[in-house]
């Protein structure tokens, strides 16, 4: 099988999981959560280098304040603790997103981890929280910028390549895009990087998004013929 090197998830669906089991939305990120540790130990097995999840939006604050408030606990939960797993197994972890308007114990927790996991080498889980794609390329575009003017790149240096080391992780191009939990779209996610990824649209929900699925997206995805522009010639 071939394996994708970089692969993308939007990790959605955990409060349609909850609500069909006459649960509340909160026990759906939980499983959501353990759901992420198991995805993340097993695409390190499979060889998988970079793993970059989605797990809370620039818009996701446009939810309850109890919504955000338990996610947010959440978050800080899995980076104090619940990920000691996957920091054990060699697993560097680093984020994506906006600092503002995280609370501080968030940001704390989130600096912890990656300060804990920073020497790990078997694979990269890059977390994208209060992240939004088009924000990327704006803060991207306001860094290259700001070297522009201080003479650090000419303008005729800027391309397509480069452009990519100003993104919030200097990280390569996503391979397969899983989206998980019905809907067909982006909603802001990693927009840059995913200009050639195959993409994987996959009913289940998030938390029911386990090893044997994962395993069923990359035999989708060895089964692409990807051909960048170029014309197959065999
Ligand atoms: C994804 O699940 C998790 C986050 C966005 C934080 P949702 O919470 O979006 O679940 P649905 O889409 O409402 O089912
Ligand atoms: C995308 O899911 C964000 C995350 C998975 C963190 P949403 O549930 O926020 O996306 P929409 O609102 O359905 O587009
Ligand atoms: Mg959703």
């Amino acid at each position: 099988m071939n394996i994708p090197n970089h692969i993308g998830i939007i990790m959605d669906g955990n409060g349609r999981w909850a609500t069909e089991r006459g649960k509340k939305r909160s026990e759906g990120h939980k499983a959501g959560g353990k759901t992420l540790e198991k995805l993340a130990l097993h695409a390190k097995n499979l060889g998988v280098k970079i793993l970059s999840v989605y797990a809370f939006s620039t818009d996701n604050f446009k939810r309850s304040d109890e919504e955000v408030s338990f996610l947010m606990d959440l978050l800080i939960q899995y980076f104090n603790g619940k990920l000691n797993r996957v920091c054990e197994e060699g697993i560097k972890i680093v984020f994506s997103g906006r600092k503002e308007p995280l609370r501080k114990d968030v940001l704390e927790a989130m600096e912890n981890i990656v300060e804990r996991t920073k020497d790990n080498k078997e694979c990269i889980l890059n977390i994208c929280l209060n992240y939004g794609g088009q924000e990327e390329i704006v803060d991207a575009s306001l860094k290259i910028a700001d070297d522009i003017n201080n003479g650090i790149i000419k303008k005729e240096e800027l391309t397509r390549e480069n452009f990519m080391k100003y993104l919030y992780q200097d990280l390569p191009p996503i391979d397969l895009l899983i989206r998980t939990g019905k809907e067909h779209r982006l909603s802001n996610f990693m927009l840059y990087q995913s200009f050639y990824a195959e993409i994987y649209f996959v009913d289940t929900y998030f938390p029911d998004f386990l090893e044997t699925e994962l395993d069923k997206s990359i035999e989708y995805f060895s089964n692409r013929d990807r051909r960048f522009g170029s014309v197959k010639t065999n």
